[in-house]
């Protein structure tokens, strides 16, 4: 059970320093199932230690895989080899993460053993069949509650390669999909209506797995082996977000935030908010395990609104909550639209940033598949985060430049992807208790 916490932000001065942000969600996920897969040893730096993160090495854990954590943000992934992994009659809790359920998912589809993945509440009420049905398709057996968790994966089925184009743009049903295909006879392809990330594409290959890919499209053939390897872990653009929000919109503020990973497929935010009018510069941009990294430096600037270009939104698709503040400050009016995923995230996106803006008094509208912000001023008082990890380090940034304090309930699962989170922020100037 998560202890409840809850946070009160206050307006402050201009913020100042270097912050640096946790390891890449995403990547650091991606890490450790290749990791287990592989034949050989794994190490993996930088490693994000965050509760949807341990949630997933503790779930391959219980699938008999050792795996050490030798410092924080190391681990040795002993691999146990495509066939190595043992089943578990115990449920195996993926906890907040949506991530960590989809593509487990497929790559227990593929096993012998039968398997039961559980969440909690929040994950519990997130769509699954947008997994289970493509795996159906592929031989898989998945049962669901009328398509939401627990989710029981049927073992020795025999799985085949499909061709299958993604209904809506999700790097978790690409992926899920591709582990799948490891144990498929045949090739998977799978084809995206928007490019998604690519990190599962990327470590593949980085694991020795033969695979095509192009933004849009991936291609593997079931029947090889992965090769254990060292995976750096850039720090995670998404927890960068806040920082740059936050930097763009208090006055005075100069933050430099470095060695963030800047996968095209991340950034849209970055490309927001300069259409905004944003200062955010990237120096020192360079690889770092295949990733371009770099370190960002953000400078206060005046804010306009904005159309937001609907290309922009599966590259920002997680930037969202941090993106409705900017807007509420901004000048003139902010539209997203072509955003409807943002309703079956950790929370109802929209909905629970529309309802916490409106208490601060910032005009906001509803659509379907987005929102119209007025840019004002945000004024204090009390939100509810409804346990939404994103929504409540937003709220945090909304309270810097608020005309009162901003309470924000429900806080504890931000410890799900950026854990520490309070101490950087009040660190750099936040004044958040
Ligand atoms: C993720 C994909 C995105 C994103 C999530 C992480 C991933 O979800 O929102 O935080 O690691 O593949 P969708 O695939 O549902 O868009």
């Amino acid at each position: 059970m998560v202890t409840r916490l809850d946070w009160t932000s206050q307006p402050g001065g201009a913020l100042h320093g270097s912050v640096r942000v946790p390891g890449d969600k995403s990547v650091s996920h991606r890490a450790l199932m290749l990791g287990a897969l592989a034949d050989g040893t794994s190490h993996i730096h930088g490693f994000l230690e965050g509760e949807d993160t341990r949630a997933t090495a503790a779930v391959l854990q219980r699938l008999g895989v050792r795996i050490e954590a030798p410092a924080e943000g190391e681990r040795v992934v002993h691999g146990v080899g495509l066939h190595g992994l043992r089943g578990t009659a115990q449920p195996l809790d993926c906890g907040n993460a949506g991530t960590g359920m989809r593509l487990l998912a497929g790559l227990l589809a593929g096993q012998a053993f039968d398997s039961t993945l559980v969440g909690d509440e929040s994950l519990s009420r997130r769509p699954m069949r947008r997994v289970t049905e493509p795996l159906a398709r592929m031989g898989a057996r998945i049962d669901t509650q009328d398509g939401l968790p627990p989710l029981r994966v049927h073992g020795g089925q025999p799985l085949r390669g499909i061709s299958y184009t993604l209904p809506v743009a999700s790097a978790q049903v690409k992926s899920a999909l591709l582990l799948a295909g490891l144990y498929a006879r045949g090739e998977t392809e799978v084809i995206e209506p928007h490019p998604t990330r690519d990190y599962t594409e990327r470590m593949l290959a980085a694991f020795g797995w033969p695979i095509t890919f192009e933004p849009g499209r991936a291609r593997l053939s079931g029947g090889h082996a992965l090769h254990a390897t060292e995976v750096d872990v850039p720090a995670d653009f998404s927890s960068a977000a806040f920082f740059l929000v936050a930097a763009s919109i208090v006055p005075g503020s100069t933050l430099r935030l470095p060695s963030v990973g800047l996968n095209p497929r991340r950034t849209g935010l970055l490309k927001a908010l300069r259409l905004m009018g944003a200062d955010i510069r990237v120096e020192n941009e360079r690889s770092s395990g295949g990733e371009p990294v770099g370190d960002l430096v953000v400078r206060h600037a005046p804010l306009h609104g904005i159309e937001l270009p609907e290309a922009l939104v599966p590259d920002m698709i997680d930037e969202f909550p941090a993106l409705f503040v900017a807007a509420s400050v901004a000048q003139g009016r902010t539209v997203v639209r072509g955003a409807a995923e943002l309703r079956v995230k950790e929370s109802d996106r929209i909905a629970t940033m529309a309802a916490g803006l409106r208490a601060l008094g910032v005009a906001i509208g509803e659509t379907p598949d987005g929102a119209a912000i007025e840019g004002g001023v945000i004024g204090g008082g009390a939100t509810d985060s409804h346990g939404d990890h994103r929504i409540a380090m937003s709220f945090a940034v909304a309270g810097l430049v608020a005309t009162g304090p901003v309470r924000i309930d429900d806080c504890a699962n931000v410890a799900t992807s950026f854990p520490g989170f309070t101490a950087l922020a009040n660190g750099c100037g936040f004044r958040l208790a």
